[in-house]
Parts: structure tokens; sequence; C-alpha cells
């Protein structure tokens, strides 16, 4: 094993997530146009690359990694991918942020993989706004996959609703309730200025985690948790209940002082920090010197040292991050 990755301001790297493919079967309103062109094969990481790039981080204390997308359950040639993976050593925690589509088929692919915590993204129980903010998803396809996955014992199951103010906002408790009959958590996210989109007004639609939990509160007594996942969610207990709420609030909390993370795009950007474009291209230096761990890992310390202190969002919709949240894996 070689020396753990800290960077300049004394943050140990041991989480990372990867972007497995910026294909999703869903349009999801914040996330993407309704027309999206996808990548070309020659520029997306191979499973092989994906793989590697996997390796050389587990090398280097990384404990913790997390697939995202895209949606990664749909990309051909994934249930390889998930079960070398699960096999690195010193990995503690294998995760997955999905959308559920594909659940219901993956659930037990999953679970033997070794797959410890599973994010599932869940904004509305209500069939027709599914679809409007899904664009193109069902609900009835993602309930199926969620109840499948409940059947096997995965460490932590999460559900993540993004709320957006005069959408989904009157959701918030119908979710919660959902979760807590489950036993599972659930995250409410701030919108993100990733990527233009056309549909809706960011600024107008903004609904912070304050917001949220006003709307909580006037139903259920939320008790402070000590729980920590390594991610930027601040946890609250529902009282009488097995369901923790988290709250991802890039703008109203800033968790930057903590971070742990890294994220690698499916083009092979090792990108530093979400809310920045500092990044360096391990995909060039993959194809350069295929096979050569040690070079990867020198590109990926030399990387570390020039992570920035923290994320630069604003809540007036200005947009000055032009990724979309699927090429980056949120
Ligand atoms: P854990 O790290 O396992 O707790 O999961 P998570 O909730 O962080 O991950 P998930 O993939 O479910 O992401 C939920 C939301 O959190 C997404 O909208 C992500 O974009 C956001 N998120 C995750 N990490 C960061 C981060 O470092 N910075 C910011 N701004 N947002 C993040
Ligand atoms: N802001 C906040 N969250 C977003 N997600 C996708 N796009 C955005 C955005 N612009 C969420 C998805 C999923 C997670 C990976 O990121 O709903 O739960
Ligand atoms: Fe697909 Fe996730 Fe983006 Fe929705 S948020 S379009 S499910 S990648």
């Amino acid at each position: 094993m070689s020396e753990p990755l800290i960077d300049p301001f004394g943050r140990k790297i041991t989480y990372v997530r990867m972007s497995v493919t910026d294909r999703c079967d869903f349009r999801c309103v914040y996330c993407m146009d309704e027309v999206m062109t996808f990548l070309p094969k020659e520029e997306v990481l191979s499973l092989e690359e994906i793989y590697f790039v996997a390796q050389a981080f587990t090398e280097m204390g990384v404990n913790k990694i997390r697939l995202t997308g895209g949606e990664p359950l749909v990309r051909r040639g994934v249930d390889d991918l998930l079960v070398q993976i699960g096999a690195l050593p010193g990995l503690a925690d294998f995760c997955l942020t999905t959308n559920g589509s594909q659940l219901e088929r993956f659930a037990a692919t999953l679970y033997q993989a070794g797959m410890t915590r599973l994010n599932i993204s869940l904004d509305t129980l209500n069939p027709l706004l599914f679809k409007e903010l899904t664009r193109t998803g069902k609900l009835e396809q993602v309930l199926r996959g969620i109840d499948a996955a409940c059947r096997h014992p995965f460490k932590r199951m999460k559900l993540n609703a993004v709320i957006l103010k005069g959408r989904n906002d009157h959701e918030v408790i119908p979710l919660l309730e959902f979760a807590i009959a489950r036993g599972i958590d659930i995250s409410f996210i701030e919108e993100m200025p990733l990527g233009h989109i056309n549909e809706h007004d960011r600024a107008a639609t903004f609904c912070s985690s304050d917001d949220v939990r006003d709307i909580i509160e006037q139903a259920y007594q939320l008790t402070p948790s000590d729980y920590v996942t390594g991610g930027p969610s601040k946890y609250w207990q529902v009282a009488g209940s097995a369901t923790r709420v988290g709250f991802i609030s890039p703008h109203s909390h800033n968790f930057c002082g903590e971070c742990n993370r890294v994220r690698v795009t499916v083009e092979g950007r090792l990108l530093l920090c979400l809310g920045n474009e500092n990044s360096v291209d391990l995909k060039a230096e993959l194809r350069e010197r295929p096979g050569d761990i040690e070079h990867l890992k020198r590109v990926i310390r030399q990387a570390i040292t020039r992570k920035p202190e923290k994320h630069h969002f604003t809540t007036d919709g200005a947009v000055d991050i032009v990724r979309f949240m699927n090429t980056t894996g949120g």
C-alpha cells in the first residue's frame, strides 16, 4: 500500500465517485435538457480503464468508491465491473447512486458483488409528476426496483429527492413517510447549478434545506444525529423511526472543510471539486501508458496537490460550471 492521499488543506482523500456513463434512460429536468447529445464511445473510459483507476485509488488508501452516472446500470457490461471493483482489497464501502429504473433486474447482482450502500433517486410518488420531472421515467418501475432492493440486507439504503419549489415541495412528507415505512434513509437535496438547463428558472424554484426542514417539522420531530457517511449530508433522526433525514445543502451550509472526495468523470477527468472546473486528464495518461499503474498513481498524487479549498456555487441561478450532472456523476 502506498502513502495516503492528503491535499494541501490536510484533508485525506478516501472517497472516489466515478461516473461510469453519461447516458441515462431518464431526462430529469434539473439534470439534463430534453434532447441531449451523449459522448462518443472513444471519449468515454472503457470498463477496463475504470477498473484500473479504481485499483490505483484503492492502492493509495481510498476505501470508499461510489459508482454514479448518468445511470450506471444502463452501461453494457457493468455487471462484470461491479464484481471486479467489489473484490478490490481495502474497499470498506462500495456504493451506487441510481435512478432505480433497472434495480428490479440488478438488485441481486449488486448485493452479490458486495455493494454496501445504495442511493436511489426519487422526487415524487405521484406518477404524473414523476413523468413530468424525469420526462421519460415510469414511477411503477422504480418502485418495483426499490422493493427488490429492500429484499436484500444492504448495509444502507437511501432515497435522494431534489426539491423544487412549486413543483414537488408538497411531496416532502409523502416521500418521508415512504422511507419511514421501509426503514430506509432519505436525503433532501438543494438543486445545484450544473449545466445550462432550459426547463425552469433555477432561482425561482430554489428550495432550501431549511424550507424542507420546516415542512417536516410541522409533522415530525427531528433530533440531531451524529451519523456521518463521509458525505456532505447532515443527518437528523425522525423520532420513533429507523429513518434518518439528510440535508445536502451546498448553498446554505458549506461542508467543504471536511471534504474527503474527488470524482472521476466518464471522460476520465479527475475533478478535484464538484463546484470547480479544475481537473486532470487521466484518460490521456492511461492511453499513453496503458497498464502502468505506478505512473497513474503519481499523476493522481500530483493532482491532489491542486484540490481547491471550496466550491463556488451561487443561489441566483448563475452558472459558471458548464458540465452537466450526468457526466460528473453528482
Ligand atoms: P454518501 O457520500 O455516501 O453520503 O452519498 P451522497 O448522498 O453524498 O451521494 P449521492 O450520490 O446520493 O449524491 C446526492 C447528492 O449529493 C447529489 O446531488 C450530489 O451531487 C451531491 N453531492 C455529493 N457529494 C457532493 C460534494 O462533494 N459537493 C456537493 N456540492 N454536492 C455533493
Ligand atoms: N442539483 C442537485 N442534484 C442533482 N441531481 C442531478 N442533478 C442535480 C442538480 N442539478 C441529483 C440526482 C441524484 C443525484 C446523483 O444527483 O437527483 O439523486
Ligand atoms: Fe438521469 Fe440521474 Fe440525471 Fe435524472 S438526475 S437524468 S436519473 S442522471
